[in-house]
């Protein structure tokens, strides 16, 4: 299958890359600075600086992971456009890719799997999160509803849609737990706040393992909750990285500290949802990882 990526550069898709690459698909990857990603890629991966670059290559597949990091800079209006503007503009190329390939009669991608975030719940307490759940509107939710909406409109085009709302990735060499190990090795990592906000989270190969379950599952459609089945609050979470490291987790942070310093953008760490997979484990799909002992011990081992 030929599969375009966007964002295959980034901590998720390198690792979606290599896998799709062992699998014998072929790669399309759209990157904003394809001489700089390269040797992140497998080789042989075809790396162009813009989706609408691939006209003349159609994809049978579409994964679409590109977006400005959420947790990089304080969310001032210029960054919080900068944030949405990322990820809609991107996605809306891929509708616009759809537009003239029909335009052109050429073959049509059958299946876009497109990310999200548990940020479209909002904060939801510490009440049980299904896909059904109706989110609390704040702006990580209207971030989210916007890219899946903008999404949602390569199904004019008869493309299959699964919406992956994505908790918090776990794995070596980047992501959340880069910025979270170094404190905690010294023994100065503790719980945020009162700590009981959820944290919905999920190792980084079943997230991969995930979206190829969606590319190749054609019953599959509409959102689906991408964490693990056992999603911890921050406290607990707190206690098994540094149980699993042999520190202690004695330095908790409070909350008034991180509004701070980190102003608005504070709420992701201070709020959560208690986000269960339960469309993909209807689906029948298994977690190699399904708890935060297990995901951490792989990772650390
Ligand atoms: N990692 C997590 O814990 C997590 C949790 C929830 C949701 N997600 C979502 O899942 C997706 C993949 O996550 P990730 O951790 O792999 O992200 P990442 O490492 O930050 O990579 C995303 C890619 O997006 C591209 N990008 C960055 N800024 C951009 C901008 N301003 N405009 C256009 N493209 C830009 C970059 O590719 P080039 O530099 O090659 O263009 C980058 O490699 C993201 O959209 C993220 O929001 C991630």
């Amino acid at each position: 299958m030929r599969v375009l990526i966007t964002g295959g550069s980034g901590f998720v898709g390198q690792c979606l890359c290599r896998r799709l690459k062992e699998a014998g698909h072929q790669l399309l990857v759209v990157s904003r600075s394809p001489d700089e990603v390269r040797d992140r890629l497998p080789e042989g991966s075809d790396i162009r600086r813009s989706v609408l670059d691939f006209v003349d290559t159609p994809p049978d597949a579409i994964v679409n992971l590109a977006g400005e990091p959420i947790a990089a800079k304080r969310w001032s209006e210029e960054q919080k456009e900068r944030l949405i503007d990322s990820r809609v503009n991107v996605t809306g190329d891929l509708v616009m890719l759809c537009e003239q390939l029909k335009a052109s009669q050429g073959r049509m991608p059958k299946v876009m799997v497109s990310a999200s975030a548990m940020g479209f719940y909002g904060d939801q307490g510490d009440r049980e999160v299904t896909e059904q759940t109706p989110p609390h509107d704040e702006f990580a939710h209207r971030l989210c509803k916007r890219w899946e909406e903008v999404a949602g409109d390569v199904t004019d085009f008869g493309v299959r849609l699964a919406l992956l709302r994505i908790g918090l990735v776990l794995d070596v060499g980047g992501g959340s737990l880069a910025k979270m190990l170094p404190p905690f090795k010294m023994g100065l990592g503790g719980r945020f706040g009162d700590g009981k906000q959820f944290m919905p989270w999920i190792h980084r190969e079943d997230l991969v393992g995930a979206i190829l379950f969606l590319l190749e599952r054609d019953d599959l459609e509409g959102p689906f909750n991408g964490s693990a089945p056992h999603p911890v609050t921050n406290a607990e979470f707190s206690r098994t990285l540094a149980k699993q490291l042999g520190r202690p987790a004695l330095m908790p942070v409070p909350a008034i500290a991180l509004e701070v310093a980190f102003g608005e953008m504070a709420r992701l760490l201070l709020t959560g949802a208690d986000m269960r997979p339960a469309r993909l484990q209807e689906a029948g799909f298994e977690f190699r990882f399904p708890t935060l002992d297990k995901a951490l011990a792989d990772i650390l081992g």
